[in-house]
């Protein structure tokens, strides 16, 4: 049974030790057999918080897969900004910017969505576009396909800035043909789930997005640290989402969605829309 720990938005240089220290407690116990690590690891993209963050990176269980946030790249350092944005994320955490995982009924890939040009907002290119359907489209359709970004694909509920990623669309067609199941990302710094559809008339196959807050950081926004506990056991997918409550963490509510086309069964690896998720039982304490 796939469990994934989607954590994000660490942002070393303007963490919160304590509720690092936890974080790392939690995941130790509770064993994730991939952490997904959906970027700003740092603040600033200094070597100082990038050491902190590999510090980190080494203390968490099983496979760990990372993508890079735009607080990666350097802010004021213009030229290394222009011309070797992504140098320190590469020496101290990964050469790697566009991950792959693959373990059984289980793939995963990371994009890398940062950008120098821009600070904030991020984009996919037409060759990344190009590498979702490589990487994903060859595989069984039993296969759990998962795609993680930094910036998100679908904006916060009631956002008026909705900052989603650039060339988006197109890479949500890419991922619908390629038969992804579900979007992991951060950036926010808010915790919220749903289904691209909601937001994409045209996008037919069900996609489930799950949108994880800051898991240690200080910058929160009206909500704790949290992270999501993500468990696929056919046909459900839980999401849980665990907050930081002074003293551990602690999970504050559980999705459970559930696939009705088909009785759950994925047959025809050419009907896009058998996987039709939905919302069965939401529990919540946030
Ligand atoms: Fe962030
Ligand atoms: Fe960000």
């Amino acid at each position: 049974m796939p469990t994934i720990a989607h954590i994000s938005d660490l942002h070393f240089g303007k963490e919160d030790p304590p509720v690092a220290e936890a974080l790392l407690a939690d995941l130790g116990a509770r064993a994730p057999r991939l952490v997904a690590v959906s970027g700003d690891l740092t603040q600033r993209a200094r070597a100082r918080e990038f050491r902190a963050a590999r510090a980190f990176l080494d203390n968490l269980p099983g496979a760990v897969l990372v993508v890079p946030g735009n607080h990666d790249v350097p802010l004021w350092d213009v030229v290394s900004r222009f011309a070797r944005p992504l140098h320190n994320y590469r020496r101290y955490l990964t050469p790697e910017l566009a991950p792959f995982f693959h373990q059984e009924d289980l793939a995963v890939m990371g994009v890398n969505t940062a950008r120098s040009w821009t600070f904030k907002n991020g984009r996919i290119s037409w060759a990344q576009i190009e590498q979702i359907r490589d990487r994903f489209a060859p595989l069984p359709e039993r296969v759990f396909k998962v795609l993680v970004t930094h910036h998100p694909f679908i904006p916060s509920p009631g956002d008026p800035d909705p900052a989603v990623v650039g060339r988006g669309f197109h890479a949500l067609q890419a991922a619908e043909a390629a038969g992804v199941d579900l979007l992991l990302a951060g950036h926010l710094h808010l915790g919220f789930s749903g289904d691209v559809r909601a937001h994409h008339l045209s996008i037919r196959r069900s996609m489930l997005v799950a949108q994880a807050g800051t898991a240690i950081s200080l910058r929160t926004r009206d909500e704790p640290n949290t992270y999501n506990w993500i468990t696929f056991e056919p046909p459900h997918l839980t999401i849980e989402v665990r907050g930081w409550g002074g003293g551990a963490f602690a999970t504050l509510s559980m999705t459970r969605w559930s696939s009705t086309a088909g009785n759950g069964r994925r047959s025809r690896p050419d009907r896009l829309s058998h996987f039709d998720w939905r919302p069965t039982r939401v529990r919540s304490r946030l």
